[in-house]
């Protein structure tokens, strides 16, 4: 479908009162920009124009981090900030965009469905009209452009709240969505007849709908049956608010794929996360970006995984994760921090108050109790006492450490790396290990100890 997309991202989002552009927010882990760019992506548009401006730069690299360099996206730099009709006028002059379907997009408009998009598109390349506006009926209209209808029931105008008499307010109450669908040679030939003589003295997009319908032209309603599609975010509340909705979106289609959750209310699940079936969600339970979780796991309660996949049978508790691989059956937490390059093999264990970083843990190795794992690679079996930790900093160098299969790290050995321990080794308690250990071999590094004998009773007449 050869449809080209614009998106407008340069507005100021003054009602956010935030240092960064309004379109960087966040919903479930994801930028505002990205759940649309992504609708307009996923609804086939062959090209996707995204209007910058206000904090130009932070949403190019939100852009360029976000997808790869050969997605089929654009910016284009709206230098001044008058209104929506400027922001399209802009797109069009720097790309030289005049014929076929053209999607509009607010960039502040997260929730709109793909399906959406499509059906917009088609209804102007199928030369139905020369414009289509996504419209919903939101139980508090306050701050959206109503739609005024004319005798026919035909669209007339887009009557901005800022414009409205108090009886428009009050009475129109079908809303512009933020979403249109032109015919691309009608928008280039009438875009310069938008006026800016209104409330916000703006060049208003919507008042193209009644240009067109002045030239004769059929402009067509496509009313939202689920108004939240059309919710758009000005505000932090309206932030939250549509968090919410797209929370409660994401864990009911979980729910409908076999995925349990304790309370779906307290889990926020971002939208390109995978979850196997009969897998639990427990409350405070975060999964940011693309985290894949098999079957038969148990996250949270107060997990947070980033970027991290996770296998079948795992039990995460009290666990964050960051870019992470974790095999099947294997047991975090609670208070385990996998940061990223860890690899935890299948069967694996990483108890309480351990720190793990680009380290593989071998298949049934445990490390259970309080300890720092870095640029490790250990094999199988392998216990880890208590306390251990990989020294693997020098203050300007990050050192390795190797462990072999079935080895015993007593509890507080510290392994000053570059160290290597065979398989099969044990280090006694206490010790720090500077020199390689063979295979099979106890290192102990340890002081004697001294014992003196009926020494509290001295001290004690002493005093
Ligand atoms: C706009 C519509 C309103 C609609 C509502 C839906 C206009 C004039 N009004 O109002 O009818 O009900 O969206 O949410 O369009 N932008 C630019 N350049 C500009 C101005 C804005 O790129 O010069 C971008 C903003 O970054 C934003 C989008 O356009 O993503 C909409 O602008 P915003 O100021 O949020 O418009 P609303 O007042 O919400
Ligand atoms: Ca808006």
């Amino acid at each position: 479908m050869d449809v080209t997309a614009i998106i407008m991202a340069a507005g100021e989002g003054t009602r956010m009162k935030s240092n960064h552009a309004k379109v960087s927010h966040k919903i479930l882990g994801k930028p505002m920009i990205c759940w649309v760019v992504d609708a307009a992506l996923s609804a086939g548009c062959s090209r996707v124009v995204v209007v910058v401006g206000s904090h130009a730069d932070e949403v190019r690299a939100l852009l360029s981090g976000s997808y790869p360099a050969d997605a089929p996206i654009e910016c284009v730099e709206q230098a001044e900030r008058l209104g929506t009709g400027h922001a399209v006028r802009v797109a069009l002059e720097a790309t030289g965009i005049d014929a076929g379907p053209v999607v509009v997009l607010n960039g502040d408009l997260p929730l709109i469905q793909a399906q959406t998009v499509r059906s917009f598109a088609r209804t102007v390349s199928a030369d139905e009209a020369a414009a289509a506006v996504l419209t919903m009926t939101p139980p508090d209209p306050f701050g959206y452009g109503r739609i005024e209808l004319d005798a026919d029931g035909a669209v007339a105008r887009i009557v901005e709240q800022k414009d409205c008499t108090p009886e428009q307010a009050a009475t129109l109450t079908e809303c512009n969505a933020g979403c249109y669908a032109f015919d691309g040679a009608q928008l280039a030939a009438h875009i310069g007849e938008i006026g800016c003589d209104n409330a916000q003295g703006e060049y208003y997009l919507p008042d193209m709908l009644e240009i067109l319908r002045r030239a004769g032209e059929a402009v067509t309603i496509y009313h939202c049956d689920d108004y939240r599609d059309g919710l758009g975010v000005n505000s932090r509340a309206q932030l939250a608010e549509l968090t919410a909705v797209a929370r409660d979106r994401v864990n009911a289609r979980l729910m409908a794929e076999g995925v349990t959750f304790i309370d779906p209310a307290q889990a926020w699940i971002g939208p390109d996360a995978k979850v196997g079936r009969d897998t639990v969600v427990w409350p405070q339970t975060h999964l940011i970006g693309a985290c894949e979780v098999g079957e038969d796991c148990q996250l949270g309660p107060n997990t947070r995984l980033t970027d991290t996949r996770v296998g079948d049978r795992c039990s995460l508790d009290e666990t964050v994760a960051i870019e992470a691989v974790v095999e099947d059956d294997v047991t975090c937490g609670p208070r385990a921090y996998l940061r990223p390059g860890t690899h935890l093999l299948d069967r694996a264990h990483v108890g309480t108050h351990v720190e793990i970083k680009k380290s593989t843990i071998g298949e049934g190795s445990k490390v259970p109790h309080l300890s720092y794992i870095g640029d490790t690679t250990m094999g199988a079996d392998v216990n880890v006492g208590a306390g251990s930790i990989t020294c693997n900093y020098d203050g300007k160098n990050k050192h390795a450490t190797v462990i072999g299969d079935r080895t015993f790290i007593g509890s507080d050995t510290m392994m000053v790396a570059p160290v290597h321990i065979g398989s099969d080794a044990i280090t006694g308690a206490g010790g720090t290990i500077t020199k390689d250990v063979p295979d099979g071999a106890l290192a102990i590094e340890r002081t004697e100890q001294r014992i003196v004998e009926g020494y509290t009773e001295r001290r004690r007449a002493r005093l």
